[in-house]
């Protein structure tokens, strides 16, 4: 079985003795942000997924993905349901101090950082309001995923322009960024903020890359961080060895290049 296979795996025996049994890490994910993760049929592929599967080879377990709500993987690492979030999740000081999301659990999480993001304004394609900067979003309608650090970016960019003189920002905020950019494209939203290689990729790709386009440069967001535990710190460390190694053997780059965010 997996336990036989994977103690024989370069990094097995960092894992705590939790793993090393069950042969399985459990890892959160909101499987609706292609090409970091989104659904195939009912398979989760994209980035965060293959770099799961390289780490669980690396580590001699199995990285088994769940789908669910962005908004509540914190709490599922919180509360046990899962060990680990890969979803695209930006590693910042109110999620480490566990302030993020309006919870106030002052518990927090820790972070292994993996891959280097920005900010977008995903328009629709034409670009029809002439947004090119956040300031631009004043008096705009803007669609943001909830649970974000981009519906924070939206609510503080919205108090700006108040403070600016400006009309406010009218923020909605759906349960995924693939609703977010149904809004965009059907014009009941005039942007949405996500991740640059998640913008990126959307505009390329969708209806043939004629719904959307880019709105001005990237803005540096911080890193992806994988999230895990406070209370988890061997496998934390167990993680982060084994990024180490897909990056030194190449196989972290080769993930990158196949989905086109290199
Ligand atoms: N990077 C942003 C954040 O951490 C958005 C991530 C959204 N991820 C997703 N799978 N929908 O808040």
């Amino acid at each position: 079985g997996a336990v036989s296979q994977g103690s024989s795996a370069p990094l097995f025996a960092k894992l705590p003795e939790k793993y090393k049994k069950s042969g399985v890490v459990k890892v959160g994910t909101d499987a609706a942000y292609a090409p970091m993760e989104s659904m195939e049929g009912n398979k989760i592929v994209g980035i965060d997924p293959e770099i799961g599967e390289a780490l669980g080879k690396k580590l001699g377990v199995t990285f088994r993905f769940e789908n669910g709500k962005f908004d509540g993987l914190v709490g599922s690492l919180y509360s046990g349901r899962v060990d680990l979030v890969m979803s695209g999740m930006t590693d910042n000081k109110d999620r480490q101090q566990g302030l993020d999301e309006g919870k106030k659990t002052g518990k927090g999480v820790d972070f292994v950082d993996y891959f280097q993001s920005g900010t977008a304004i995903l328009v629709k394609k034409g670009n029809p309001k002439g947004i090119k900067t956040l300031d631009d979003l004043c008096g705009k309608k803007v669609a943001v995923q909830l649970g974000t650090t981009y519906a924070d970016a939206a609510k503080a960019q919205s108090a700006k322009c108040e403070k600016d003189g400006k009309a406010k920002i009218a923020i909605e905020t759906p349960d995924t960024d693939a609703e977010a950019q149904v809004r965009v494209k059907s014009g009941g939203a005039d942007a949405d903020l996500n991740d640059y290689p998640v913008a990126v990729h959307v505009a390329k790709t969708a209806d043939a890359g004629k719904a959307f386009e880019v709105a001005g440069e990237p803005v540096d967001a911080g890193p992806f961080g994988i999230a895990v535990d406070k209370g988890n710190a061997q496998l934390r460390d167990a993680v982060k060895e084994a990024l180490d190694a897909i990056i030194a053997d190449g196989t972290y780059q080769k993930i990158l290049d196949k989905w086109g965010a290199s």
